[in-house]
C-alpha cells in the first residue's frame, strides 16, 4: 500500500477545518425525489442486492434478467445476469411515444451569435439510427466490435455515442483536447476499428483543427501495425469542410455526403446482456500505460439512472446543464446516459465557460433556465476569480448545484451557496471515479445536512470505510486519514479492464485485501480520507501517482515517460504543485546525461514532448533541470521530498538518502524557476 502519500494527522489539520452544516432548504426538501430513508434502509447490505431491483426497474428491459447479482467470481461481479437490454432503445426509443418533442439537448455553441440548436427526443433518434445504419451497412460493424470517439462539445458525440451502442459496438471516447498520440494508444488498444472525428470546433474562439490531430493517431496506429479500416469525419457545419488536412481515400470520409444518402430512420437495436460491453474509458493509473475502464450495460445504467435522480434530482420538466466534457466520466454518466434514461433534458455547450467573459454560463443559464447546474471546483474558482460578483446580476434560478471531480474547499463552497446558489439552491458534492461509473458518496439532497468541503456519506447501497497501512478499519470520528474502501459491490463498478483482468484485481482488490479476511474483496479507491462521527467522509486526495489537475485525472508515469523520450535526459519525476484555480499542476523535474553539452535546452524540449504525448492539459507548469534528483541508496527518486521543497515545506529526513545535497540544489532551481512562472491559465487545452 502507498502509504507514505496518506496524509499524517499534522498534514490533515493544515487543511480547512470541520465545518458546521447545513439543513437543505425546506422547499427543496418537500419536492425532493427521495423525502425518507426507505430506499437507504432496503439497501443496507445486511439485505444483500436484492433492493437493487429498484434501479434495475428504471430501465426498459427486452428480457428479464435471471437475479440480481453473480458473486461467484470476485471481484468480477456481474449484476443481473440473463437480463437483456438496449442502451440506445433505454436513451431514446422507451421516450418517444409520450414525449418525442422534448428537447434531449439544448446545444449552445461557443460562438454567441449562433443559434442555439434544439434538439428533441425525436430529432436524436433520427440522427443516431442513420448513423448506426451506416455503421451497420457500410461499414459492416458487428456488437463487440470497438470504434474509437474524438469528438468535441456537440450533439454529434451523444449521437456517435448512442449509435454505437445501438448495434451493440463499444464505444471508446478520447478527449477532443488530448494530442493525437494519445489518441492513438487508445485506438491500438482498443482494437478499434473506426475512428470517428469532426473537422474542427470552436475553443476561445479559436478554431481546433481536430482531423489534423487526428492524423497524427492514424499515423501512430500504422507506426504500430494497426491498420483502422476507416477515419469518419464529421463537418462542424454542414457541407462546409474546414480542416486544414485534406480527405484522403481510400479509407477516409466525409460523414455529411454520406448520412445523406441513407434513405431509413430506423436501424434496428441489438438486444445486450446485461453484462455485455457498452463503453471503455481510459483513466490514468498507476503505471505508464492509461487503462481502459470497461463498464457493462445493465448494472452500468441502471446505477446512472438511480444515482441521476436521486442525487442529481433530476426531473423531466428540468433544465439541466453539466459543464464537463464528454470525453471524461463525468459527461458520460451524467450528460449522456443517466439524464437520456430519465429522459431529461440538458444543456450541451460547445466552449470554454468564461468566453467570451465571465458573464457566459450565467447568461446561459438565465436565457435557458438552467434548474441544475453541475461543474468542477475549478470552474467555480475561476469564474469566482474573473468577477465575484457578476452572478447576482443575473436572473437564474437553480435549484440544486453539484460539484464534483475535486475536493471543494470551504470558501469557494460558500461563494457556489451563497452567490450563485442565493442559498436557496442546495449543494450536492459527489465523489467518485471513472472505475465506479456513478456517485459513490454524497448528500441525498432532500435529506441529508451539507457540508462544506466534505462530500459527505455513502449512498444507498454503498458501504465506505477507511483503512490504516495494515488494512485495519478505524472508526469513525478517530481523526487519522485513511485509504478509502468501498466494501460491497455495487451495479455501477466497471466490469474489469480492458484486455487485462489481472491488472483489475491487482489494483483495486489486493491493496486492502491484507487485514480484511480472504473472504472479502474491498474495492480501493486509492484516495486518502478522513471519516468523521456524523459519518461524512472527507476526500483529501490520491494516494497514487496519479495527479488530479483541474479535477482531470493524469498519470505523473505517463508524463515522466515523454520526458525520458527526450535524447539527453538522464531522469524524470512529476510532482502536484498547489494551484489557486485548478487545485494542483504538475511540475516535472529532469537531469541531464552527463554528455548533454547544453542542458538547458532540454526544458523547452521535455514540455513540447510531454503536450505531444498526452495534450496541452499536460502541460508542466515548469521543467525544473537539476544536476541530481534525490534517491534512496536503492536508487528509487524520493518524489515526497521533491513534493514538499515545491511547496516551500521541510524536507523531513534527508539522511538516508544516497545523494542528501542534492535536496539544497532542487531548493535553490524550484524558487528560481517558479518565480518566473506565474499562475497558468485555467483553460485545461491552452
Ligand atoms: O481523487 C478523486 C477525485 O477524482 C478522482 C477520480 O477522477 P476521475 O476518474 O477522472 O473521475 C472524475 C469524476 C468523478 C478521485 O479518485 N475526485 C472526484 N470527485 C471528487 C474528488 N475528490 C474530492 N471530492 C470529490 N467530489
Amino acid at each position: 500500500m502507498p502509504t507514505d502519500l496518506v496524509p499524517s494527522a499534522d498534514e490533515i489539520a493544515v487543511h480547512w477545518r470541520e465545518e458546521p452544516r447545513i439543513d437543505p432548504p425546506t422547499d427543496f426538501s418537500r419536492q425532493a425525489q427521495v423525502r425518507d430513508r426507505s430506499l437507504q434502509e432496503a439497501l443496507d447490505p445486511s439485505h444483500g442486492p436484492e433492493a437493487f431491483r429498484a434501479y434495475a426497474d428504471l430501465l426498459t428491459w427486452d428480457r428479464p434478467y435471471d437475479r440480481v447479482l453473480d458473486a461467484s467470481q470476485p471481484p468480477f461481479y456481474r449484476w443481473f445476469p440473463g437480463g437483456q437490454l438496449n442502451a440506445s432503445v433505454n436513451a431514446i426509443d422507451r421516450h418517444l411515444p409520450d414525449a418525442a418533442d422534448r428537447i434531449a439537448y439544448h446545444f449552445v455553441p461557443e460562438d454567441e451569435s449562433a443559434p442555439v440548436e434544439h434538439v428533441s427526443y425525436a430529432e436524436l433518434s433520427r440522427r443516431v439510427n442513420r448513423l448506426a445504419r451506416l455503421l451497420q451497412d457500410r461499414f459492416a460493424l458487428v456488437a463487440g466490435d470497438r470504434v474509437t470517439l474524438y469528438l468535441p462539445m456537440v450533439p454529434e458525440l451523444p449521437v456517435a455515442m448512442l449509435a454505437c451502442a445501438r448495434l451493440g459496438v463499444i464505444h471508446s471516447v478520447v478527449f477532443s483536447g488530448f494530442s493525437g498520440k494519445a489518441a492513438g494508444d487508445r485506438i491500438v488498444d482498443s482494437n478499434s476499428r473506426l475512428l470517428i472525428t469532426m473537422d474542427g470546433y470552436s475553443r476561445g474562439g479559436q478554431w481546433v483543427d481536430l482531423k489534423a490531430k487526428a492524423d497524427q493517431a492514424v499515423v501512430d496506429c500504422r507506426s504500430r501495425n494497426h491498420r483502422l479500416e476507416g477515419l469518419l469525419v464529421f463537418e462542424r457545419t454542414p457541407h462546409h469542410y474546414r480542416s486544414e488536412s485534406p480527405i484522403r481515400t481510400p479509407g477516409e470520409f466525409i460523414l455529411t455526403d454520406l448520412l445523406e444518402g441513407i434513405s431509413q430512420d430506423f436501424c434496428k437495436p441489438v438486444s445486450r446482456e446485461s453484462n455485455d460491453g457498452l463503453f471503455i474509458m481510459y483513466s490514468s493509473g498507476t503505471t505508464g500505460r492509461p487503462k481502459g475502464c470497461f463498464h457493462g450495460t445493465g448494472g452500468y445504467l441502471s446505477w446512472v439512472a438511480a444515482t441521476t435522480r436521486y442525487v442529481l434530482d433530476l426531473k423531466p420538466q428540468d433544465i439541466y446543464w453539466c459543464m464537463a466534457d464528454i470525453g471524461w466520466i463525468t459527461g458520460h454518466s451524467y450528460i449522456v446516459y443517466g439524464p437520456l434514461v430519465l429522459g431529461a433534458t440538458s444543456v450541451l455547450y460547445e466552449g470554454l465557460p468564461h468566453w467570451p467573459d465571465a458573464a457566459r454560463p450565467w447568461r446561459i443559464s438565465e436565457h435557458l433556465g438552467v434548474t441544475i447546474l453541475h461543474t468542477s471546483p475549478t470552474a467555480i474558482r475561476a469564474l469566482r476569480r474573473l468577477d465575484p460578483d457578476l452572478p447576482q446580476r443575473y436572473a437564474t434560478a437553480f435549484r440544486l448545484l453539484c460539484t464534483v471531480g475535486e475536493p471543494i474547499e470551504p470558501e469557494t463552497w460558500h461563494w457556489y451557496h451563497e452567490t450563485v446558489g442565493h442559498r436557496r439552491a442546495v449543494i450536492v458534492d459527489t465523489y467518485w471515479q471513472t472505475e465506479t461509473g456513478g456517485h459513490l458518496l454524497a448528500t441525498l439532497p432532500g435529506l441529508d445536512a451539507m457540508k462544506p468541503g466534505s462530500a459527505g456519506p455513502p449512498l444507498p447501497g454503498i458501504t465506505a470505510a477507511i483503512y490504516d497501512e495494515t488494512g485495519r478499519k478505524l472508526p469513525p470520528g478517530s481523526g487519522r486519514a485513511g485509504l478509502l474502501g468501498i466494501e460491497h459491490p455495487w451495479p455501477g463498478l466497471m466490469l474489469g479492464i480492458w484486455n487485462d483482468p489481472d491488472r483489475f484485481r491487482k489494483t483495486y482488490f489486493d491493496p486492502l485485501q491484507k487485514g480484511a479476511g480472504s473472504d472479502r474483496w474491498i474495492y480501493c479507491t486509492h484516495d486518502a480520507a478522513t471519516w468523521s462521527a456524523d459519518g461524512y467522509f472527507r476526500i483529501l486526495g490520491r494516494t497514487d501517482d496519479v495527479i488530479n489537475v483541474a479535477g482531470h485525472r493524469l498519470g505523473s508515469k505517463e508524463m515522466e515517460s515523454a520526458a525520458l523520450s527526450v535524447a539527453g535526459v538522464a531522469e524524470a519525476a512529476v510532482v502536484p504543485y498547489p494551484d489557486p484555480v485548478k487545485g494542483a499542476v504538475p511540475l516535472l523535474f529532469i537531469s541531464a546525461q552527463a554528455i548533454v553539452s547544453h542542458a538547458n535546452d532540454l526544458v523547452p524540449a521535455v514540455a513540447q514532448a510531454v503536450v505531444e504525448a498526452i495534450g496541452p492539459i499536460a502541460r508542466p507548469h515548469a521543467v525544473i533541470l537539476v544536476s541530481d534528483l534525490p534517491k534512496t541508496r536503492s536508487g528509487k527518486i524520493m518524489r515526497r521530498i521533491l513534493r514538499a521543497v515545491a511547496r516551500g515545506e521541510e524536507a523531513g529526513d534527508v539522511t538516508t538518502l544516497a545523494n542528501p545535497e542534492s535536496v539544497s540544489q532542487v531548493r535553490d532551481a524550484v524558487g528560481k524557476s517558479l518565480a518566473a512562472h506565474p499562475t497558468p491559465t485555467s483553460d485545461e487545452r491552452s
